[in-house]
């Protein structure tokens, strides 16, 4: 029977796919496992679940020893997992894409519009119980109709940001490194710029490339000071891929105009300076964090689990063996 570890609490649907296939050693953590516990749980399995916050590196897969098979990430994002360590050992690396496309884009719209329209300022007026009324010039904030949305990274979720603009009356732009597919761009008009010049027309730039050694801090003081002092930067891809530091100071000194934040360079951290700013509105890492996108995740994990440990081809694999 395989054993099947999971490093934190997942939805039951997930789960119950486990338990049919084997044996379920599950940790009741709904965060992050301690190091030590989490070394100890993996022991012995032939595939684990992990979540973004699991460093999966030498030590890990030394602890988990050689009859793993397949580490599951319950998360579109793998830069928690050394892929050339799992690689070097023969054990695959899955991940969770497509099952969290929609609602990674519909938090991306949200803190789109609530970074441009002010919905923090106005949430944290009315409970600070300080007077005030309706006015011409109160609060005001700038609309998205005919402005240009900039998106880095026009993969699956970016192309579902890019649909939601265009139906807020938005022209996109994007960069990735090569063109996107025709398929994708052709319905959204999308035209591919040069990063550089993305920066300088973008009204809002999205941000929704993995974070790797070359997209770490994409997003600096160079390419801030490029960007328009009307614009709004929007980040649910990972923390990293901004520099938190030039970003405070470009908030505070109007290079730009606003942020909306899902994910954080130190995460859970989060730099004190972004707390005292008016100018940007900060969630808790909440992309996938719907009821139905946690339970797709976790069933499409434990599926990628089960195919490993039956040595069938994996669903959706980022390292295969
Ligand atoms: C992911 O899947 O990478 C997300 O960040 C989790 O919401």
């Amino acid at each position: 029977m395989p054993l099947f570890a999971v490093t934190t609490r997942l939805p039951d649907s997930g789960l119950e796919l486990l338990r049919e296939a084997g044996e379920l050693r599950a940790a009741d953590i709904s965060g992050v496992l301690p190091r030590e516990e989490l070394l100890v749980l993996v022991a012995g399995a032939d595939a684990v679940l992990t979540q973004l916050g699991d460093r999966v590196d030498d030590e890990f897969l030394d602890a988990a020893g050689p009859g793993l098979r397949c580490v599951c990430n319950v998360a579109v994002g793998h830069d928690n997992i050394d892929l050339a360590a799992a690689e070097r050992r023969g054990v695959a690396v899955t991940n969770t894409p497509g099952v969290l496309d929609d609602a990674t884009a519909d938090l991306a719209l949200g803190l789109i519009l609530a970074a441009t329209r002010r919905l923090g300022e106005g949430d944290r007026l009315i409970r600070s119980g300080e007077p005030w009324r309706w006015s011409m010039d109160f609060l005001l904030g700038r609309g998205l109709r005919g402005k240009l949305l900039g998106v880095v990274g026009l993969g699956a979720i970016g192309a579902r940001v890019a649909e939601r603009a265009r139906a807020f009356g938005m022209r996109v732009a994007y960069f990735n490194r090569g063109e996107a597919p025709a398929s994708v761009t052709g319905p959204l008009e999308a035209e591919r710029l040069e990063l550089d010049q993305l920066l300088a027309s973008a009204d809002v730039l999205t941000l929704h490339c993995p974070l790797t050694e070359q997209t770490r801090h994409l997003v600096g003081v160079r390419e801030l000071a490029l960007m328009k002092p009307t614009a709004t930067l929007v980040n649910t891809a990972r923390g990293p891929v901004v520099d938190e530091a030039a970003l405070v100071e470009a908030l505070r000194t109007g290079t730009i105009a606003a942020a909306g934040l899902d994910v954080f360079e130190h995460e859970p951290e989060v730099h004190p300076g972004l707390l005292e700013l008016e100018n940007v509105v900060l969630v808790p890492h909440l992309g996938s964090a719907t009821l139905e996108t946690r339970a797709a995740m976790a069933e499409l994990a434990a599926r990628n689990a089960v195919a490993a440990a039956r040595g069938e081809p994996l669903p959706t694999p980022v390292v295969s063996t």
